[in-house]
Parts: structure tokens; C-alpha cells; sequence
């Protein structure tokens, strides 16, 4: 057995992760007096949530009439019915009040002539229940808008005695023998002490697992720690085999060019000059959701309408809007452009391809951010102790597919609504759970054993392996064909985690042992994600099954629920929740507004 010296740290809530759902959480649970540590392995305001751009969706109706309910029912119809219905209609109903808090601790957005909120066109966000034009829904701090939450909620922290732990990598859960979790053992990174921090309520938001594959838009950092941790403490994971492409990464690069590009006017082209969304989607055009226009695109470049020498991308342009609109409305991507593609955005369109973007799957979730147990008899029961918020979890109210600017709301909501939960379940006056020792033992001897590792292979040779065969075989078209090749090659590639070589075996500043550790928790998001794929034959939001060309809402209307173990993946499923919180009657929508229905825009 390894054996590791370790200092304990009590905390009433730990939250490992100062993404924007990990800062509000921390943010709202520091308010009310409890104490709070908020881990992250970087510092909080480099967290991926910094890289958002366009916006945060929310019904204020500055620019124009707008409902709550009109964004519950795109946000039902954009995750094509499998987004769980009590937590879209809290996310679209609480969606003004986080936005006004955002406002009230200090996010700089950007303002209307009357000062209000400006706010902006996205896809999938529209009027009339998704007869009406599109509406101005997303709000906006130019385009940093993830940078600005992302500073604002840091300040609010520590104004609230927050602690925070920078540059800790969570190793794993604490686990007691009954299934709670009570807490999370750390290594800090700069000077290789190791840390234990017990606490009532641990809450992961530790952000998605974009880098399993390839190109993404995602940061370096978004290896879903959390789902790995959740996965090796032989908890669930649910829906993962639906990973968003945005339409607009740079060509090359991958790098996001913000939807808000195409809200404010942007529109696409293939080689011919054809602005072809006109064709897929007569009503909504560039503003279609996400899942759409990147299917769009592919055919086009497919049916050899790409453009460049290669034809293997499309041109954004944006050089047919006023040069000061661009300065003022989008000046981070007019930035972007010049540097990752060379492009004057005033003068040439920018080259574009569907990158892969989002995760809608992850740790499932109530509404309140607690982590439930699936599998367990009663079908409502939570994991005592344990939370997931953000791109780490899934509530679900992304279901197959996400609207833009629907994940900066869903960070402050459910970061918002994680902390009410725990206001009310966690009693700050009580001691703080028992330390099982062979649950911190067990994440030390696994820790060890990757810093020993003497196999045959680096990690970022097997962490490629890993991001080309996602990038093939679970891209935006999918057949029976190479899903079936894909799991084959990743269960062969998660066995070669035993083949390892690290071969810096210090703990100081060990970047080849951290990447290790990040590349063992890619492995079962990447699992889960490539069977649950393969298994579900229909076609529904991101995941776009060429031998299952439509929707099956008799059979597929339910949750994929993974357990991995090792290579090893085992699926079950669980019913959608299709009631609403509210009745029409008591101001809520109507079921038969939200019943499944032909998805065309
Ligand atoms: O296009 C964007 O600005 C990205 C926003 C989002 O993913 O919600």
C-alpha cells in the first residue's frame, strides 16, 4: 500500500471546480454562512467558462416581447424531448432572477440606448412557441461574456470569505462504506503536498470532457475530472454519447467563433456562394440550433460544396457588417480571426468547421444539482453528500442537443439552485462525516500507481489514440458501422492504461503525472460516450445515427445510464421526466404545447 503523508482540511461544502457553476455555488453557499472551499486546478479565472463568448440566455424581453415560457419551450424542443421537463421549466423561470443577481454583483454587460440589458439573437431561441420570429434572448458583455461572470463571481467569493485552494488536483472521492461521499483527496500541484478535504456536501463542477477528442473548442483542462471521479467511485453517468459540435470552430484551429456572430447578422456560405441554411431551414436560416446547422455544414462539404483547396470547410461572413457594429458587438472573435486564421473579419469571411463544443451528458442530477442514484429502487434516490453542477452534470435540460447561450444560464441556475439545496440540507452545527480510510487509501494507491507507471507507452501518444478514434468514430454523422469499430478500438485503448510510461515520478510541477491522471478520467467519459452511441438506434438532437435516420420516441425517450468499470461499460436507461413544475392553470405551459413533435425550424 502507498503511503502518503496528508494534512485534513473541515469544510461544511467543498466544490471542486471555480468554473462559473463552481464560483456560484461557492458564491451562494459562502453567503449564507456556510464554510466553503472551492478547488481548482487552475486559477479560478483561467477556468474554460472564461473562453465563453456570446451570452447568457434569459426572457428580460429588453429588445423585444419574450417569455419564460417561450424559452421553455425552445429549450424543450431544442434538446428534440430528452431534456427533463421540471428542470427546463425551473431553468427558463429562474433564468431572470440569476441574470439580475449577475447584474446586481457587478457583470459588466453590454447596455441598450435605455441602459437595460443588451441582449441578442441565437439559435434555437425564438417567439410564439416556435411560430414567431427569432428572438433577442441572450445577453451579452460584447463578446467575453464568460470572462466578465467569470471576474464578477470571483470577487463575490472572496467578499464572502470563500476559501479557495488553487492549483489542487482532485485525485478522487472519499466514499464511505454505505455510499456516501464525505469528502475529496487533493495533490497541489506546486509544491506536491497532499491534502484531504472532509465535508458535508461535496459539489463537482468540474467542467466537461471536450479534449477526448481531437479538435474542440474546448480548454486543455477539460478532461471531465468529474465524471472520472464519479465513475471509479462506481457511480453513473447519463446521456454521453450526445456531444455538441459548434458549427463555428476556426479551420484548423478549432478555436470558438461565437454563435453571437451569426446572431448579429452573420451568415454562412459553401463554394458556390449559396447561403445553404436557406435551404435546411427556411424558417430560421444561421439561426437554427446548433445540432442542425453543424449537420447543414457536413453535407454540404459531403455533396463537395466545401470551400478551400480541400473543400473541407465553409465561410462565415461577417465582412458585410459595419466595421464599428464589429468593434463594439464582437471584437474578441474579430481577434481570433486575425490570429488563428489570418482573416480581417471587415474584409474576408472567416473558415469555419463544426468543432466539437459541449457535452450534454454527464453525472445525473435533480434540479438541485444532488446526484442521483439511477440504478437504486427508488428511481428519485440521491447520493448523500455528493453534488454536480454545470457542464459536469446533467440535470437534464440539454437533452440531445443544447441552445447557445443555454450553458452560461444553466451554470448560474443550477450553481444557484445547488446552493439554496444546501442551505436547507446541510447544518453547519453538526460535525462533519467520518473519514473512511480505505476509500483515501485506495486513491492514493491508484495515484501511485500512475506516478510508478512503467509501461511501454506515453500519455499523450495513448491520449491521441484516444482523440482520433472519437474523432472518427463518433463524430457529427454516425453509422452502426463505425460506432460498432469505435468501441472496439476504445476498449482496446482504455486496456492500454495498464501499458503506461510516466516517466517524471516527482511531485513538484509534474505535468506528465497530471496529464496521466487527466487522460484516466478522459478514458471513461470517452467509454461511456462510444456505447452509449452504438446502442442507441434512432436519431435524436447531436447524436445523428445514418441507419436510424428519424426520432423513436416509443423506444428512445429515455436516459442512457453508464457504469464503467475499468474497460468495461455497462447501460441501462431511465424515463425522461415529462411533467412540468407548474400546470397551465397555476401559469405554467401546457403538455400539449411541449408533446413531441416533428422537429423543423
Ligand atoms: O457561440 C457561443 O458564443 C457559445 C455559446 C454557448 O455555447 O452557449
Amino acid at each position: 500500500m502507498a503511503s502518503y503523508e496528508y494534512e485534513v482540511h473541515e469544510y461544511d461544502v467543498v466544490v471542486v471546480g471555480a468554473g462559473g457553476a463552481g464560483l456560484r455555488a461557492t458564491l451562494g453557499m459562502a453567503e449564507q454562512g456556510l464554510r466553503t472551499a472551492c478547488i481548482s486546478k487552475v486559477f479560478p479565472t483561467r477556468s474554460h467558462t472564461v473562453a465563453a463568448q456570446g451570452g447568457i440566455a434569459a426572457s428580460l424581453g429588453n429588445m423585444g416581447p419574450d417569455s419564460w415560457q417561450w424559452h421553455m419551450f425552445d429549450t424543450v424542443k431544442g434538446s428534440d424531448w430528452l431534456g427533463d421537463t421540471d428542470a427546463m421549466e425551473y431553468l427558463a423561470r429562474e433564468a431572470p432572477k440569476a441574470v439580475y443577481e449577475l447584474e446586481h454583483y457587478g457583470v459588466p454587460f453590454s447596455r441598450t440606448e435605455e441602459g437595460k440589458i443588451y441582449q441578442r439573437p441565437f439559435g434555437g431561441h425564438t417567439t410564439e412557441f416556435g411560430d414567431g420570429p427569432p428572438v433577442q434572448r441572450t445577453c451579452a458583455a460584447a463578446d467575453r461574456t464568460g470572462h466578465a461572470i467569470l471576474h464578477t463571481l470571483y470577487g463575490q467569493s472572496l467578499k464572502n470569505n470563500a476559501e479557495f485552494y488553487i492549483e489542487y488536483f482532485a485525485i478522487d472521492l472519499i466514499m464511505s462504506e454505505d455510499g456516501q461521499c464525505t469528502g475529496v483527496v487533493c495533490w497541489k500541484l506546486d509544491d506536491g503536498t497532499f491534502h484531504v478535504f472532509n465535508a458535508k456536501m461535496v459539489v463537482l463542477a468540474t467542467g466537461g470532457y471536450g479534449r477526448a477528442y481531437f479538435s474542440a473548442t474546448s480548454a486543455h483542462t477539460c478532461t471531465g475530472d468529474g465524471g472520472g471521479m464519479v465513475a471509479r467511485a462506481g457511480l453513473a453517468l447519463q446521456d454521453m454519447e450526445f456531444v455538441q459540435f459548434h458549427p463555428t470552430g476556426i479551420y484548423g484551429s478549432g478555436c470558438l467563433i461565437t454563435e453571437g456572430a451569426r446572431g448579429e447578422g452573420g451568415y454562412l456560405t459553401n463554394s458556390e456562394g449559396e447561403r445553404f441554411m436557406e435551404r435546411y431551414a427556411p424558417q430560421y436560416k444561421d439561426l437554427a440550433p446548433r445540432d442542425y446547422v453543424s449537420r447543414s455544414m457536413t453535407m454540404e462539404i459531403r455533396e463537395g460544396r466545401g470551400v478551400g483547396k480541400d473543400g473541407d470547410h465553409i465561410h462565415l461572413h461577417l465582412n458585410h457588417l459595419p466595421a464599428a457594429a464589429l468593434a463594439e458587438r464582437l471584437p474578441g472573435i474579430s481577434e481570433s480571426a486575425k490570429i488563428f486564421a489570418g482573416v480581417d473579419v471587415t474584409k474576408e469571411p472567416i473558415p469555419v468547421l463544426p468543432t466539437v463544443h459541449y457535452n450534454m451528458g454527464g453525472i445525473p442530477t435533480n434540479y438541485w444539482g444532488e446526484v442521483l442514484n439511477p440504478t437504486a429502487k427508488d428511481p428519485n434516490a440521491v447520493v448523500p453528500g455528493l453534488m454536480a453542477v454545470g457542464e459536469a452534470g446533467c440535470a437534464s435540460v440539454h437533452g440531445a442537443n443544447r441552445l447557445g447561450s443555454n450553458s452560461l444560464i444553466d451554470l448560474v441556475v443550477f450553481g444557484r439552485a445547488a446552493a439554496i439545496r444546501a442551505g436547507k440540507v446541510v447544518n453547519p452545527d453538526s460535525a462533519n462525516p467520518t473519514l473512511n480510510q480505505a476509500s483515501i487509501d485506495k486513491a492514493f494507491d491508484r495515484f501511485d500507481g500512475l506516478r510508478h507507471a512503467k509501461g511501454n507507452m506515453a500519455t499523450a501518444e495513448l491520449r491521441l489514440e484516444m482523440q482520433k478514434t472519437m474523432q472518427s468514430d463518433a463524430a457529427v454523422f454516425r453509422t452502426a458501422e463505425t460506432m460498432k469499430e469505435g468501441v472496439e478500438k476504445m476498449t482496446a485503448i482504455a486496456a492500454k492504461m495498464d501499458d503506461l510510461s510516466v516517466t517524471d515520478r516527482s511531485l513538484v510541477w509534474n505535468s506528465d503525472l497530471m496529464e496521466t491522471l487527466e487522460l484516466a478520467n478522459l478514458m471513461p467519459n470517452a467509454l461511456a460516450t462510444i456505447h452509449g452511441a452504438e446502442a442507441r438506434k434512432e436519431s435524436r438532437g447531436a447524436h445523428a445515427h445514418e441507419d436510424f435516420p428519424t426520432r423513436d420516441d416509443e423506444n428512445w425517450r429515455v436516459h442512457t445510464i453508464s457504469r464503467v468499470d475499468g474497460n468495461k461499460v455497462d447501460l441501462t436507461y431511465r424515463p425522461v421526466v415529462v411533467d412540468p413544475l407548474t400546470t397551465e392553470a397555476e401559469g405554467g405551459i401546457s403538455l400539449k404545447k411541449i408533446a413531441p413533435k416533428a422537429r423543423t425550424f
